[in-house]
C-alpha cells in the first residue's frame, strides 16, 4: 500500500533535517514519524523515507533492521517488550517472558487474535538498575515481580 507522509510529518522531518549538515542523520526521526503515521515500517515507508531525504532506500533499511524500535510489521495496540538481557535474567526476566506468553498464547513477535497485544523478547533497554523491566508501547515498568506484571497486564484488559 502507498505510503505518503502527512503535510504536518513532512514538516516535522524538515526540523529534524536541520539539526545537521546533511539530511542523513535525520534518518531516525523520520522513521520514528513514519511509524506513528503508518503503525510499522513497510517496503512502501522505506521508499518515501528515503525520497525525502534524498538516501538510498538500503540505507534506510539498514536502519530500520539495526534498531529493535523499528517494526516491520503491524505490532498489537499495547506492543509488549520484555527484556531477557542480563541483569533482567538474573531477576526473572524469562519467568516475566513465560508468564507474558501463556497469558496471550502469543510468541515473539507476535499478535493476539484481536489485534490488541504483541510481544517481543528484547535486549537491554537500559534499565539494568531496576531490572526486570518490560516496556508497554512507550512506557517502562520496571522492579518487576509476576504480581506486578499480572497486575499491569490485566489494567489494559484481556486479549480475546
Ligand atoms: S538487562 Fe534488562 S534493561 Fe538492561
Amino acid at each position: 500500500m502507498e505510503f505518503k507522509f502527512t503535510q504536518e510529518n513532512l514538516d516535522k522531518i524538515e526540523q529534524e533535517t536541520k539539526k545537521y549538515p546533511v539530511r542523513k542523520p535525520a534518518v531516525m526521526a523520520a522513521l520514528y514519524i513514519a511509524q506513528e503515521q503508518n503503525g510499522f515500517i513497510s517496503n512502501e515507508v522505506i521508499r518515501e523515507v528515503a525520497s525525502v531525504l534524498g538516501i538510498s532506500a538500503e540505507e534506510v533499511l539498514g536502519v530500520v533492521t539495526f534498531y529493535t524500535m523499528y517494526q516491520q510489521k503491524q505490532m498489537g495496540k499495547y506492543h509488549i517488550q520484555v527484556c531477557t538481557n542480563v541483569s533482567c535474567m538474573l531477576r526473572g526476566g524469562y519467568e516475566i517472558w513465560n508468564q507474558v506468553k501463556d497469558k496471550f498464547g502469543i510468541d515473539h513477535m507476535e499478535v493476539t487474535g484481536d489485534n490488541k497485544f504483541s510481544l517481543e523478547e528484547v535486549e537491554c533497554m537500559g534499565s539494568c538498575g531496576t531490572a526486570p523491566m518490560i516496556a508497554i508501547n512507550e512506557d517502562f515498568y520496571e522492579n518487576l515481580s509476576k504480581e506486578k506484571v499480572e497486575e499491569i497486564l490485566t489494567s489494559l484488559g484481556s486479549a480475546n
